[in-house]
């Protein structure tokens, strides 16, 4: 396969030392490398594109990078890496990530920038190697070191499969959220979804024994209408439940959310800043709300360079800890996660 970006530095690519590297890589979903350079220039981080092939961007920089740049939030990096180097076989990319405690393995393969399956979830702290292989005869070693609210998994790719009774990909995209951010909850969670037919995240949550307040005009699926209650006012104790508020959600009164909301989810087809002026207007009307999940869809993904309106419009509610990510299992669309 050809090589884009081969340059002067391409054969002399090592680190300087353990923990620096004049480079580092990104790997992303295949599609959005080149929003991912916007979103970097955006930053004004002062990367320069250094080597590009499908799933992985890396970046140069006129001073060493250390792991102090990997905690840079790049919503379309799915897992950043200080860039160890290319090797021609896989034993020559292991021996390059002596220091790391675990190794992970990641491949471009059917089309995607596949994490393969690990054993266990790191621990904060923990330095673990990645080596991806794009091609038979390419081998790239990277490493970082784990921290809350990245990916526990080898490139960003928890490769969950979603169970055949789901009745939509949400499911998916609800627990690889969880599973990326190491998100919490419990019986006594209850969570409105605005944008909620037919119902696979509301699946994917009543089976967590979380309730729900689902707010969407569409229908909902059988297998989740089976938990369903008539009343929002009198819910019951002993199991969790599911209320329908079947209408658009500009149109959801206090009323129909009740007390004791923890959590606001969206997975509305809508502007970002449609489901952001919802999601301020829900907190206002439920105060015990204390985390937000909203996956947005993006008409184009270049529209990355917004985010600062979105963080700010989160911190304007009362957010102090926002996450923006883009998972495995997203196209056009980003995770949208904070919590007070
Ligand atoms: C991708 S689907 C949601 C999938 C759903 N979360 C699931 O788990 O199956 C998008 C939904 O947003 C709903 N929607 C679009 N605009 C809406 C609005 N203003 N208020 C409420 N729901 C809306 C649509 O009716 C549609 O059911």
């Amino acid at each position: 396969m050809p090589l884009a970006g081969r340059g002067p530095h391409f054969q002399s690519l090592h680190a300087v030392n353990p923990i620096e590297s004049e480079y580092l890589f990104a790997l992303c979903n295949p599609g959005s490398e080149k929003a991912l350079k916007q979103e970097a220039e955006s930053m004004s981080l002062g990367w320069r594109l250094s080597y590009q092939r499908r799933g992985f961007v890396s970046f140069k920089s006129d001073t060493p990078f250390s792991f102090d740049a990997l905690t840079t939030d790049l919503a379309l990096a799915r897992r950043l890496c200080l860039s160890l180097g290319k090797s021609t076989t896989l034993e020559q990319a292991t021996h390059r990530l002596s220091a790391a405690s675990r190794i992970h393995h990641a491949r471009f393969f059917d089309r995607k920038l596949q994490g393969l399956p690990s054993v266990g979830r790191p621990k904060p702290g923990d330095l673990i190697g990645t080596i991806v292989e794009l091609a038979p005869d390419e081998f790239w070693s990277g490493i970082h070191r784990h921290t809350p609210l990245l990916s526990p998994d080898p490139a960003g790719d928890s490769g969950i499969e979603m169970p055949a009774e789901s009745p939509s990909r949400a499911w998916l995209k609800l627990e690889e959220a969880i599973r990326f951010f190491d998100l919490e909850f419990t019986s006594k969670d209850i969570a409105v979804e605005v944008g909620c037919a037919p119902g696979g995240v509301v699946l994917a949550l009543l089976n967590r024994g979380v309730s729900v307040v689902g707010v969407d005009p569409a229908k909902m699926a059988e297998i989740v209408l089976a938990s369903a209650i008539p009343n929002r006012q009198h819910p019951p104790t002993d199991r969790p439940w599911f209320f329908h508020s079947r209408k658009p959600a500009a149109l959801a009164s206090k009323r129909d959310l009740g007390h004791g909301i923890t959590w606001f989810m969206s997975d509305m087809n809508q502007s970002p800043e449609v489901v952001l002026t919802e999601c301020a207007r829900f907190c206002r009307m439920c105060p015990d709300i204390r985390g937000i999940l909203i996956t947005l869809k993006l008409t184009d993904l270049l529209q990355i360079t917004d985010k600062n309106h979105w963080f700010a419009a989160l911190s304007n509610i009362g957010f102090k800890s926002i996450r923006l990510q883009q998972l495995a299992v997203h196209h056009k669309e980003l995770a949208l996660y904070a919590h007070r």
